[in-house]
């Protein structure tokens, strides 16, 4: 574990903002003595949210906590996903009501007029979900198996996923981003039997192939043995006879009706492949009852869900937040969201203040990065259009710099909407620390309180607990929505969270601090994961893939600050061939670093070194390129084997 990051980005305000009056007398929490009664009782709490759930077959104990780190939630409890998402507001005469505006991201491209908007009712949705789940049966795909998704942002990819929780199959959703290596790998420790892709993906506009690109990883996956490919953008992709079938006639030749599986609360739901601090990624594991609780929970209580909200979580359906709050909260809870396909600023900066007008968005949920886009673009785009709808705003994956919230509370919220800044994980599957809007004081740059039923503590250098102050966050109590384990790896479960202090205390891996009024200030990682744009990427991942060239003799990559991503990636690098340090080299590197992960890990710099810089025993000095690469003075290098590797690289870096 390194040092903790600095508190640097969140230099506080000292404004605070209340609940406006409005808002609370509207909210169905506003009354603070929640927080005791979830506290007194913590397991009825959670039961209370779990019987607004449909039951098959209601459960013996809500928790059993007996063989810490594993958690049982509702034991004995049967229930079926895609049924709570679907078939009950279906039945209940709302099978008309929208459970998607989707946009296109070429929605106003000419020809697009038919296909670029689409308004999505909970009826089609559980129509298709059932004929896919049946495509799907029809490919012997079945309970406990394990399905592929790589998908743009079309409808068909929540589809996919509520088809697969319809059967009990466990799906592994793989960002698009991710390149064609970082899939195939995905696939194969998971063992997918099948994959769910599309021809092509819109970027600004033009396909990228999506299925082409993938062709060659097929071959060597063996239990992967068939593909189903969503036509989205007609660009005619290689098709295996036999083991690859369009989507579109599959599912129109297939038996509309499939009942839902019972499934056991502790059943697995999905995987999530995330990175941690070594090269291979952690498949996190998440279940059926508890996970459902806490996300349909949260997303009521967080966003203050009422029946006419429109919702826009602005994620890609690939990362946790895009599962938690694009799928299984909102479908759970029978609301209507909006679905945006594409980039922000395409085709132009505006895009997303057209489309929250255009469908008139009362809840928007984004990422501090993008916030920090739309700084630099100007608050002119916004205010060209009526964002009078928005009640509410939410922030996730990184610190909110105060500058960043105020701008965001001023010129998308119109001064008068709150804001949830809430703190969660591909591991917590649901949000952990955030305000409740109608009762919490919130303080910009601050995720504030663990919300009702999540106890939360910061523990300083002797493990002991901080009452104001800095160190590390951990989670002290289990929850519905946990990671169950890590997929095929349970030990690497318990050793990665579980250990550092004892079974019943969860290790997050943040560096927080806890003020006066017990408001948690996260600041960042303390392991080596660099977050870049709210997307987690490990140090170890990186540095080898750079490795893998054969160029390459050495790398090392750390996390810098960064204005507009939070954290940038930058690397150094050993060529083998001295004389390799130039432009042309650098490009080809971040080019192959594009290949094997996905163009969102590419080194923001590469810097070139002879040598980098070693303990005498060998080990790299991360800590010291940190402080090379920021401009900081450099404390003891006398550790150091040879200190003229650290000259040649402060003369690149203020070099440019
Ligand atoms: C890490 C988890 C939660 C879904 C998206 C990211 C950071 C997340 C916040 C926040 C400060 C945050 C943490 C956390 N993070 N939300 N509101 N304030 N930091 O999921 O990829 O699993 O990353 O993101 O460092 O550990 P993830």
């Amino acid at each position: 574990m390194r040092d903790q990051p600095e508190l640097d980005v969140l230099l506080k305000t000292e404004e605070t903002f209340p609940p406006p009056p409005g808002f609370a007398a509207s909210a169905e929490l506003s009354d603070p003595e929640v927080y005791d009664r979830a506290a007194a009782d913590p397991e009825a709490w959670w039961a209370d949210w779990a019987a607004r759930l449909d039951w098959m077959e209601p459960w013996d104990t809500v928790l059993d906590w007996s063989d810490p780190p594993h958690a049982t939630w509702f034991a004995g409890g049967k229930l079926n996903v895609s049924a709570n998402c679907l078939d009950r507001h279906v039945a209940a005469g709302n099978g008309d009501r929208v459970a998607y505006f989707w946009e296109a991201e070429d929605a106003d491209a000419p020809g697009q007029e038919d296909r670029g908007r689409k308004a999505i009712t909970y009826s089609w949705l559980l129509d298709q979900t059932q004929r896919f789940a049946n495509v799907m049966k029809g490919l012997g795909v079945g309970k406990g198996d394990v399905v592929g998704i790589y998908m743009p942002m079309v409808p068909e990819a929540a589809v996919a996923m509520l088809a697969c929780t319809r059967i009990g199959a466990i799906h592994n959703v793989v960002f698009g981003g991710f390149s064609a290596e970082s899939l195939k790998e995905r696939m194969e420790v998971s063992g997918a039997k099948l994959l769910v892709t599309a021809d092509a993906t819109l970027r600004r506009g033009s396909p990228m192939p999506m299925k082409a690109s993938i062709d060659s990883i097929f071959d060597e996956l063996e239990e992967m043995s068939s593909v189903v490919v969503v036509n989205r953008c007609d660009t005619d992709p290689p098709m295996a006879e036999g083991r690859d079938h369009f989507w579109a006639e599959s599912v129109e030749a297939a038996d509309p009706v499939c009942e839902p599986e019972p499934m056991d609360a502790e059943d697995p739901l999905y995987l999530l492949y995330t990175s941690g601090s070594t090269a291979k990624p952690k498949g996190i594991m998440h279940t059926t009852g508890g996970y459902l609780t806490q996300v349909a929970a949260t997303h009521q209580m967080v966003f203050d869900l009422k029946d006419d909200d429109i919702f826009w979580c602005a994620a890609d359906i690939g990362w946790v937040t895009g599962h938690s709050y694009i799928v299984y909260g909102p479908l759970a809870n029978g609301a209507t969201s909006i679905m945006y396909e594409g980039a922000p600023d395409y085709p132009q900066k505006d895009r997303w203040w057209q489309i929250a007008a255009r469908y008139k968005a009362s809840i928007l949920y984004t990422a501090p990065t993008v916030i920090r886009s739309f700084m630099k673009w100007g608050e002119e785009l916004p205010a060209k259009h009526d964002l009078s709808s928005l009640r509410l705003l939410g922030s996730v994956g990184e610190p909110i710099n105060p500058r960043a919230w105020l701008w965001y509370h001023k010129y998308i919220g119109g001064g008068h909407c709150p804001i949830v800044d809430t703190w969660w994980q591909t591991e917590t599957g649901a949000i952990m620390i955030s305000p409740l809007p109608g009762i919490t004081t919130t303080k910009p740059g601050s995720a504030t309180v663990p919300i009702p039923g999540i106890e939360a503590a910061i523990l300083d250098s002797e493990d002991n607990p901080v009452e104001e102050g800095g160190g590390t966050l951990v989670l002290t109590r289990p929850w519905p929505a946990m990671a169950r384990t890590l997929f095929n790896e349970p030990e690497r479960y318990v050793e990665t969270y579980w250990k550092r202090y004892g079974p019943d205390t969860y290790l997050v891996g943040d560096a927080a601090h806890i003020d006066e009024d017990d408001y948690f200030w996260i600041v960042g990682r303390i392991d080596d994961v660099i977050n870049v744009s709210g997307h987690r990427l490990s140090t170890m991942e990186v540095e080898s893939a750079l490795v893998s060239h054969p160029g390459v003799a050495e790398a090392a990559v750390i996390g810098v600050s960064d204005e507009a991503t939070g954290q940038a990636i930058i690397s150094f690098v050993t060529p083998q061939d001295a004389s390799n340090r130039g432009d042309d080299f650098t490009t080809e590197l971040r080019q192959h670093v594009a290949e094997r992960i996905g163009k969102l890990a590419r080194p923001r710099g590469i810097y070139y070194a002879d040598d980098l810089p070693k303990t005498r025993s060998g080990k790299i000095m991360r800590r010291l390129l940190r402080d090379v690469a920021d401009g900081k003075a450099l404390g003891d290098v006398s550790t150091l084997k040879d200190p003229s590797v650290i000259d040649d690289l402060k003369a690149q870096i203020s070099g440019g």
